[in-house]
């Protein structure tokens, strides 16, 4: 078995012992129905029972939570099939639905003035609210300018744009007609946006002249046309440019278009395509272990389905209510619980343009005292630098609407845990560490606020259908015992579990169903302790964590190769106490090539160019050698644990080629001499 749970810095940050715990019970006011409707779950009874049911007849459970939650056109009648041996799993066969109906039509018909989206841009002066009507015209005449462009059910579409609601307007037209939405985080370089274009074979592409983000103009479309020199490299046909910022952009003739141009000319009503509950909705890149980030892909039915009932049962959400999630819409946290979770419940979701500390570090707090938060879900990160910042930002604001606040994307320290439900939460309010992947395409291990005790720092017990077991790295068996780590994997299979790698149903089974045969790979190290809650300790792969963006070693390696003067590189993640995790980089220079000065920031520049600004290394050490194996593999244990602190505790090193290269680099990184 190729994992081992100290593999990764992050999985340090939790102690593998019994740690020291604090009980949170629910707050008392959330199940006072004078104060707070009442949670969907009020007793841990009610969850086991429900969470029983939802493993053990995941037919009966499942198949009344779609019937109840979803839509459909036509009924499905299988309600799971296929397995992880097999790699088929699929929900709902037979049945028929579309996801934008789900998400718009229904409620536009229903309540078509109720706001569907809250936009707060860039200034805090500038809001935008939507209401489900406007946006079933918006969205219509979208999807009617793709049918003109020839988009037909099954094609890719590309979307690079920014935190916009035209961005959710491209999206949801995608999945109206049926065609493929493939949405590119508009923080990514101009060379990873190509990679994904083509890769899914787009033949659209959607995004706008510019983004604003804290006060600066991002060049999206100088980024897109930067992207799309390489013609040969591509099939995109046409872009779509929303004007955002009105700067002067380039269009080129026959293939740009203009946004407002072509929805001016376009009817606001536009039939949807009945699909199957397993035909693609959506594509997500994502990085991996090794090789160029995966397409990976999610379905109709299940999917919608679990981002609905995550948000209701995770959020307690009602259709009343003010849900705001401050993720990109470019990750899959936006895709789940922006777009597709909220709107699919009738709520009101608030699409965030801004940074956190634009243009005060009292920005989030601001923004639920006036739009009447009810919901609040961020990343760790932010809440750390939010943190440090001092608590008079978050104690200028009414925070009296929020019910729970929610945590994603890395583990949560206890500290951040205590300020996030003490400052933010003042107590009132359940706080949810919710604990999920690209690929599982919504949370699967959390609290629920009505309900659930809870300990910092640990993401608690299993959402509905998810069946969380601990596996020993090394032999494959299952670990019963409590307080011990293992690789963390799932049991059997959940309705929003992703289907496949885009182009590559192989490479799906080999990362996820062939590690340990008959589960679901997490790639996740975990611990439970003796009331079964799950702590999360980071990622047991090659994968990095910063500030809850996923990067792989190979991808940033494989960056900094691409420049001239580099003989061989290697990336490993270290602890940062902001971030996380951050990246350090040892490369080494080719024989006759010296390193001058400045020649680590020549190489985060590549880094943030082929990559994007977020990948970019916060340390480069320019090494002589790495520490090899006599078969020449790069030692990544020994550079983390010199990186860490730990170099008097580097364990056997006899199998390294030449033990020499340990003291220079421990000098590199430390500056000690040993
Ligand atoms: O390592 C876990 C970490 O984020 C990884 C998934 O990253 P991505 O696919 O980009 O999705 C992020 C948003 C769902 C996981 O393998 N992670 C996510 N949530 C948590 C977490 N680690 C600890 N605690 C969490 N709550």
């Amino acid at each position: 078995m190729p994992h081992s749970t100290d593999n990764n810095s992050a999985a340090q940050q939790q102690p593998d012992k019994k740690p020291e715990v604090v009980v949170h019970p629910v707050p008392s006011r959330l199940l006072d129905s004078q104060q707070c409707p009442t949670p969907h779950i009020t007793s841990m009874d009610e969850y086991r029972r429900m969470w029983k049911e939802s493993v053990e007849e995941p037919e009966k459970f499942f198949g009344n939570l779609a019937r109840d939650i979803l839509s459909w056109d036509k009924p499905f009648e299988t309600v799971k099939h296929g397995s992880f041996d097999n790699g088929d799993v699929a929900w709902f066969l037979e049945g028929e639905l579309n996801a934008c109906y789900n998400a718009v039509d229904r409620h536009a018909l229903k309540n078509p003035d109720k706001i569907a989206i809250i936009h707060e841009g860039d200034e805090p002066s500038n809001v935008r609210r939507i209401t489900y009507g406007e946006l079933y015209r918006d969205v219509c005449r979208m999807a009617n300018v793709l049918k003109k462009l020839g988009v037909r059910r099954g094609d890719n579409v590309a979307i690079y744009m920014p935190m916009i609601p035209e961005t959710l307007i491209a999206t949801l037209a995608c999945a109206r007609i049926g065609a493929i939405h493939s949405i590119v985080f508009a923080g990514f370089s101009a060379e990873s946006l190509l990679d994904r274009v083509a890769d899914c074979g787009a033949h659209i592409v959607i995004t706008s002249d510019e983004g604003r983000r804290g006060g600066r103009n991002i060049a999206t479309k100088c980024i897109v046309d930067t992207a799309l020199s390489r013609q040969e490299a591509h099939q995109v046909e046409h872009v779509i440019v929303y004007k955002r910022t009105g700067s002067e952009v380039p269009m080129m003739e026959n293939r740009d278009l203009w946004w407002h141009e072509e929805m001016a000319n376009a009817r606001p009503i536009c039939s949807y395509e009945k699909m199957s509950a397993e035909d693609p909705l959506f594509l997500l890149y994502t990085s991996g272990s090794t090789g160029a980030p995966k397409g990976i892909v999610h379905t109709t039915g299940g999917y919608l389905l679990g981002a609905a009932a995550t948000v209701k049962y995770i959020f307690d959400v009602r259709e009343d209510d003010i849900y705001a999630c401050m993720a990109d819409i470019g990750w899959v946290t936006g895709h789940s619980y922006i777009l597709y979770g909220p709107l699919t419940l009738g709520a009101t979701t608030v699409l965030f343009e801004s940074t956190p500390t634009y243009p005060t570090p009292a920005r989030f707090w601001e923004l639920i005292d006036k739009h009447k938060v009810t919901q609040f879900y961020t990343a760790p990160t932010a809440i750390r630098a939010l943190q440090r910042l001092g608590d008079k930002w978050v104690e200028q604001n009414d925070l009296s609407t929020l019910r729970v606040i929610g945590s994603v994307g890395e583990p949560i320290n206890p500290e951040a845990w205590n300020w996030y439900n003490e400052k933010v939460g003042k107590g009132r309010c359940a706080v949810v560490d919710t604990y999920w992947q690209t690929e599982t395409g919504s949370i699967i291990i959390s609290p629920l606020p009505g309900c659930t005790p809870t300990k910092p720092g640990s993401a608690t017990l299993p959402f509905f259908g998810i069946k969380p077991v601990l596996l020993d790295p090394s032999t494959g068996k299952v670990i019963e015992g409590p307080h011990q780590s293992g690789v963390l994997a799932i049991s059997q299979a959940w309705p929003s579990m992703a289907r496949s790698v885009y182009n590559n149903h192989s490479r799906f089974i080999e990362t996820y169903l062939r590690p340990y045969p008959g589960y679901y790979f997490t790639g996740d190290g975990a611990m439970r302790d003796e009331d079964g809650y799950i702590w999360i300790q980071g990622r047991v792969d090659d994968v990095i964590n910063v500030s809850g963006h996923r990067l792989s070693t190979a991808e940033i390696e494989s960056a900094l190769n691409t420049h001239e003067s580099v003989a061989e590189a290697a990336v490993i993640g270290g602890h940062d106490d902001l971030t996380g995790q951050c990246i350090h980089a040892f490369v080494s220079v080719k024989p006759h090539i010296k390193a001058t000065e400045g020649f680590d920031k020549e190489l985060t520049l590549v880094v943030r160019k082929t990559i994007g600004p977020f990948a970019a290394p916060k340390r480069v050490y320019i090494v002589n050698a790495h520490p090899k194996t006599r078969s020449g593999k790069i030692m990544r244990r020994i550079l983390r644990k010199i990186v860490n602190g730990e170099h008097d505790q580097l364990g056997d090193i006899s199998t390294l080629a030449d033990q020499t290269v340990v003291p220079s680099i421990i000098e590199a990184v430390h500056g000690i001499k040993q």
